[in-house]
């Protein structure tokens, strides 16, 4: 059932970052697709089936630009270090594990099943630098009928020996082969996605050869910039000859969009220069905004308010397990927080991160790597979330802009999502 209305209080963000809200209207969806929020039903509707969600908040599906599946399982744990520190004693000893596929089958299972429950209808994942857990990963998500895409992590150098790949040509073959095997899958919301890990993991010939590689299949990348000031050190010292890190990737072909088909991802830019960032936003990179891993992992803030007045392309990663929750709830008030200490102890002239401009961060900003998602104007992807604020007992009456806003508070994502819906499709709740 790809056709229907649902009923109840809706709210999501116009393109100018404002809330639209909507009290007791129905949200109408043909075939996958948004047609529109009316307050009556249009006679020419009226054969549709609808969904009674009276006094229930309906928003759109959110997107996570940026998390590490293959990291899941120590989530929560191994705060004690910063970033180079902790990928040695914590990720990369996991991620190790991946070798072994009962291992990888348990471990995706349940990640998964987690994604699958949360407010998250779309992802973009790094999995591990092995082939076949990440194509297992890749089945698990087809299954879960949320949208993503998947990359299988390169990584040759700087990393303990089962992790780090051989040569830059076997970690080439593998991600062809990769793409190869996704091609035969014929999945229909599964994609891949190239994922050099980052520049201290990635030498220059393989880095070289991935720029081979995205202009032979037209397919996007996502990698992690500017992200810890340790790192950024390294990396000026692995390419001297660069002006800065977002080089590093762009004279490999790595950044650039010229097709329209193949986009990129570039975690953090916590300390990119003004450089940097008008690269960023000449090439319409998008920016996934981490903030719990970029405090987790003592990174810093990025300035995130600053490149949204700017006009580059943002939205919200949870970077689990950097950050501890995939939970895009927690990931809005945590960008909110974060971007409240930014204005008072570095620059008193950027003002903190709104409610409505970190939920829009949420669903529309990130939501657009997909194209028209994150929305409820027609020609959208009908990707909704349903919640039953109600259990969130009060003596208050709220607008609904206030229920949105302490629903995200109050973590109503973990137990009020009532109806999940991708392209206009529930996922169901077992
Ligand atoms: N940089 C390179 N790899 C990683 C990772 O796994 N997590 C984070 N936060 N940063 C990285
Ligand atoms: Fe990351």
């Amino acid at each position: 059932m790809d056709s229907f209305i649902l009923k109840g209080d809706i709210a999501y963000c116009d393109e100018n970052k404002k809330l639209v809200t909507v009290k007791d209207g129905f949200l109408i969806c043909i075939n996958g697709l948004i047609e529109g929020i009316f307050q009556d039903v249009p006679d020419r509707f009226r054969f549709l089936p609808i969904k009674d969600c009276s006094n229930q908040l309906i928003i759109p599906g959110m997107t996570d630009l940026h998390i590490h599946a293959a990291q899941y399982a120590f989530r929560g744990t191994g705060m004690d270090v910063e970033l180079l520190d902790w990928l040695q004693k914590y990720a990369f000893p996991e991620e190790s594990r991946f070798q072994d596929l009962q291992y990888a089958e348990k471990a995706y299972s349940i990640f998964a099943d987690s994604v699958k429950k949360s407010a998250t209808t779309r992802l973009c994942m790094f999995a591990s630098r092995h082939t076949d857990a990440t194509l297992l990963l890749m089945d698990k998500m087809e299954a879960s009928g949320l949208i993503s895409y998947v990359g299988k992590v390169n990584m040759d150098r700087n990393a303990p020996d089962p992790l780090r790949e051989e040569s830059a040509e076997s970690s080439f073959s593998e991600t062809e082969r990769f793409l190869r095997e996704w091609n035969e899958r014929k999945y229909r919301r599964t994609f891949p996605i190239l994922t050099p890990r980052f520049t201290p993991s990635c030498t220059d010939e393989l880095m070289d050869r991935l720029g081979e590689l995205k202009e032979k299949y037209a397919v996007s990348v996502q990698s992690h910039l500017s992200e810890n000031p340790s790192e950024i050190q390294f990396v000026s010292e692995l390419c001297p000859w660069t002006n800065d890190y977002f080089e590093a990737y762009d004279q490999f072909g790595l950044l650039g969009n010229r097709n329209q088909t193949e986009k990129c991802i570039m975690a953090h830019c916590i300390w990119s220069s003004e450089r940097e960032v008008d690269k960023l936003k000449e090439n319409g990179v998008f920016v996934a905004h981490c903030p719990s891993s970029n405090v987790n992992v003592r990174s810093g803030i990025a300035p995130v308010k600053k490149y949204l007045e700017r006009g580059l392309k943002v939205g919200l990663g949870s970077d689990v397990a950097g950050g501890e929750t995939e939970s895009l709830f927690s990931t809005i008030t945590d960008a909110i927080k974060a971007s409240k200490v930014y204005t008072r102890f570095i620059d008193e002239k950027t003002m903190p991160l709104t409610f409505e401009e970190a939920f829009y961060l949420a669903t529309r900003g990130g939501g657009e790597f997909f194209g028209k998602v994150g929305a409820f104007e027609q020609g959208y992807e009908a990707d909704v979330i349903v919640l039953r604020d109600e259990l969130l007992k009060t003596t208050m009456n709220f607008t609904i802009a206030e229920r949105l806003e302490r629903s995200v508070y109050l973590g109503l994502d973990r137990m009020g999502i009532t109806h999940k819906f991708v392209q206009g499709k529930e996922i169901s709740s077992d």
